[in-house]
């Protein structure tokens, strides 16, 4: 029988998603389900590499978890679990860490911009972080990760520890391409840096119509509007962007030539923004409403998604010590 390509990604357990997660990749993962057999991982492990508070892990997990089904991963179509619920993801990860040169793993973009942002915590996690995101990929041998645009480099590591894994002990691994969504990079409300929730330019995805407009009323646009009466360039306006995202063609073409001929002021095209988000986030905040209501119907998706991909993780381990020359020691 033929098998359906197999998608994998994840995202860390850091707090609550905003938008830049959902357009830069849920809603990626949510088309993809037609066409390929689709996993999708809490990365508990990852989180941990920064300070955290154990108390609210679990949690915060589970916040996760409800924005992928809120957002519609479809847990009939698709896996949903926790990394930690499969261990061979840190197993397999260990056997990627001694194909992997240390130089290359300083060399990455995230472990500098996390090593500043964290200067009293640069542990060894931080540094290999990568090297795990290559066996969560790995170990059911994905060929497809959709991410966002930050996520590159980390894909372009993951092809190079499975070649070199191939190369040395036989083809075993397909090399993941990256999938990404039509917004890869999602500016902040400040205009300026990637949406992030250590920055305090996000939009949370269960965050209230009112407190979501209370971000955008005072959000950058066109820094030459001064003024209401000032002409506007919409491609210099980081909600005009947004608008992209979330709007019609029709409102596109009403936002553009009303801040070029300053027919509009910023505050009108903030609303008709606002207005469209709505129509996309009130339903996915609804659901993660009713899910929260429902934390037992949560936990069960993610358990059966871990009982169901556990045996495949297992399956590739055995491979894996295989053909490292590993047998399989009897344990009693
Ligand atoms: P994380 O948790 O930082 O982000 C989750 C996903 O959201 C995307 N994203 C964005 N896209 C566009 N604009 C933004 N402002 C924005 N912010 C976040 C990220 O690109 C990512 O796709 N290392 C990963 C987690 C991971 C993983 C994996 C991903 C662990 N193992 C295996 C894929 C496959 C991370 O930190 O994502």
């Amino acid at each position: 029988m033929n098998r359906r390509p197999r998608v994998f990604s994840g995202m860390q357990p850091t707090g609550g998603l905003h938008i830049g997660n959902y357009l830069g990749a849920l809603k990626s993962w949510v088309e993809l389900q037609d066409d390929y057999d689709c996993i999708y991982c809490v990365v508990d492990y990852h989180a941990i590499t920064i300070e955290h508070d154990p108390r609210d892990l679990q949690a915060r997990i589970e916040l996760v978890a409800r924005g992928y089904l809120a957002a519609g991963v479809d847990p009939e179509r698709s896996a949903l679990f926790v990394q930690s619920a499969v261990p061979e993801h840190t197993e397999l990860a260990w056997v990627f860490s001694s194909l992997t040169p240390i130089g290359l793993l300083g060399r990455m973009t995230q472990f500098k911009d996390k090593s500043k942002d964290h200067e009293d915590n640069v542990n060894a996690g931080l540094l290999t972080y990568p090297i795990l995101q290559a066996a969560d990929i790995a170990i059911y041998k994905s060929e497809a990760v959709p991410v966002g645009e930050d996520q590159q480099q980390h894909l372009e590591f993951a092809r190079d520890v499975v070649r070199k894994f191939n190369l040395r002990y036989g083809g075993l691994f397909p090399e993941p391409r990256t999938i990404l969504s039509s917004a890869p990079k999602v500016l902040g409300l400040d205009g300026e840096r990637k949406m992030s929730k250590s920055l305090g330019n996000d939009i949370g995805l269960e965050e209230s119509a009112d407190e979501v407009w209370r971000k955008l009323a005072p959000a950058k646009t066109d820094p030459a509007r001064v003024r209401r009466t000032d002409p506007g360039d919409p491609e210099k306006c980081n909600l005009y962007r947004y608008h992209r995202c979330f709007s019609s063609e029709q409102t596109l073409q009403w936002a553009a030539a009303g801040c070029r001929s300053a027919g509009i002021g910023c505050l009108d095209c903030k609303r008709k923004l606002h207005q469209h988000m709505e129509e996309q986030l009130a339903p996915l905040r609804e659901r993660l409403l009713d899910l929260q209501a429902h934390p037992d119907r949560v936990r069960e998706i993610l358990a059966a998604g871990a009982a169901r991909l556990r045996p495949i993780a297992q399956q590739t381990m055995a491979e894996v010590r295989d053909r490292l020359g590993i047998p399989r020691w009897p344990t009693t």
